[in-house]
């Protein structure tokens, strides 16, 4: 969990924007909830390495160099994240990783690195993406400090069947997202049938959440509905993805924190297990997802990806629960209402493009 500059900021960042928004992480509650890393996305460098090789960051933009920051961050118990390019190049120009891997490594220790974001841009045709993962996977290892590999190779090349062999501990597995419901819609259906490819020590990330970006921004494309952010946040947290916060939080409005600060879901997705959630198929763009819970709960989410509201139900049958001696005793996760105890199926009315989410705790009869 933690927040990127990426959705909103797009180049447009500076030591400044970082403090205030770590200040803020820490004033509204959200380092509370679990929200964590505090990252740098592309364009915190230079253009050029200097003479012995090394990546300089942007002495305008972080004109204390980027150490300064990171105690910062340390300073307020959160962590550090930056972001690199297995090629000659990243994504937005500026240089890459590519055959510096062990030297910029150890760099990103020296500056107090915890998180590093691997993209894909720019990667020499005749190296294998699998090798140049496992090359920043062994120099990180090898620097003298825990840092995290967050691979983003948009799940190119079939990443979900090589990204864990190759040491990586989060994976981007679909395209950039934008602040629109069809690239949330796309980025869901592009996730089904591939559950099983998430977990301890490799997660799935679906990427940044767009809730609270409101149309504005590096990614904006419309902007969603409330219903719609909800619905994002939800399958995120039901598919055990990362939750990085893509919205301007210093100026988030009071949807966008109910949505991101949901104790249920945060916990849901949290879960020591990481399992992600199992899917259904219903009819007319409908789903249900399951996701069995360390505790013997059972977290259900009823998805209508439809441009029509639709009745959604599932038999417990289906979902392991006998019909006979046994019920689900439910808590509706957005409202906190307790909708009691349920048996052999339970049905509800959803409306277009929402997600309604339910904690249920198995009873005997
Ligand atoms: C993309 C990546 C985005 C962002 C961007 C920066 O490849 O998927 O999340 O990091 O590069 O240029």
């Amino acid at each position: 969990m933690g927040w990127n500059t990426y959705n909103t900021f797009g180049k447009e960042f500076s030591e400044e924007l970082v403090r205030g928004t770590v200040d803020y992480i820490v004033s509204s509650g959200l380092k509370e909830v679990g929200y964590e890393y505090v990252i740098l996305d592309d364009w915190w460098s230079l253009d050029k390495r200097d003479s012995a090789g090394r990546l300089v960051p942007d002495p305008v933009r972080f004109p204390n160099g980027l150490k300064v920051l990171s105690d910062y961050i340390h300073s307020k118990g959160l962590k550090f994240g930056i972001y690199s390019c297995v090629g000659v190049e990243t994504c937005g120009g500026l240089p890459g990783s590519f055959d510096h891997e062990y030297e910029d490594a150890r760099q990103f220790a020296e500056w107090g690195v915890d998180y590093l974001k691997y993209d894909y841009c720019y990667k020499p045709f005749h190296v294998p993406g699998h090798v140049l993962y496992k090359r920043m996977a062994i120099a990180l290892r090898n620097c003298g400090r825990d840092i995290l590999l967050a691979a983003c190779n948009w799940g190119y090349h079939d990443a979900h069947t090589w990204m864990r062999a190759a040491g990586a501990q989060t994976w981007r597995s679909y395209g950039d997202i934008s602040d629109s419901w069809s690239s949330i819609r796309d980025t869901i259906l592009s996730q089904l049938n591939r559950e099983c490819y998430g977990g301890i020590g490799a997660w799935n990330d679906m990427d940044m959440l767009v809730v609270g970006m409101n149309g504005k921004g590096h990614v904006a494309a419309g902007g969603c509905t409330h219903e719609e952010y909800k619905t994002h946040f939800a399958v995120w947290a039901l598919s055990a993805s990362p939750l990085i916060l893509g919205c301007d939080i210093r100026n988030m409005d009071e949807n966008a924190r109910s949505i991101l600060t949901n104790r249920d879901l945060i916990a849901i997705n949290q879960d020591p297990e990481g399992r992600p959630a199992y899917t259904i198929k219903y009819w007319h763009d409908c789903y249900v997802y399951v996701k069995m819970l360390s505790d013997g709960k059972l977290a259900i989410g009823f998805v209508n990806l439809g441009d029509k509201a639709n009745d959604v139900s599932v038999q417990f049958w289906d979902i392991g629960v006998p019909t006979r001696g046994y019920g689900l005793s439910m808590k509706d996760v957005w409202s906190g209402e307790e909708l009691g105890v349920i048996r052999e199926t339970y049905r509800r009315k959803v409306e277009p493009h929402a997600c309604h989410v339910v904690l249920a705790t198995l009873v005997e009869d």
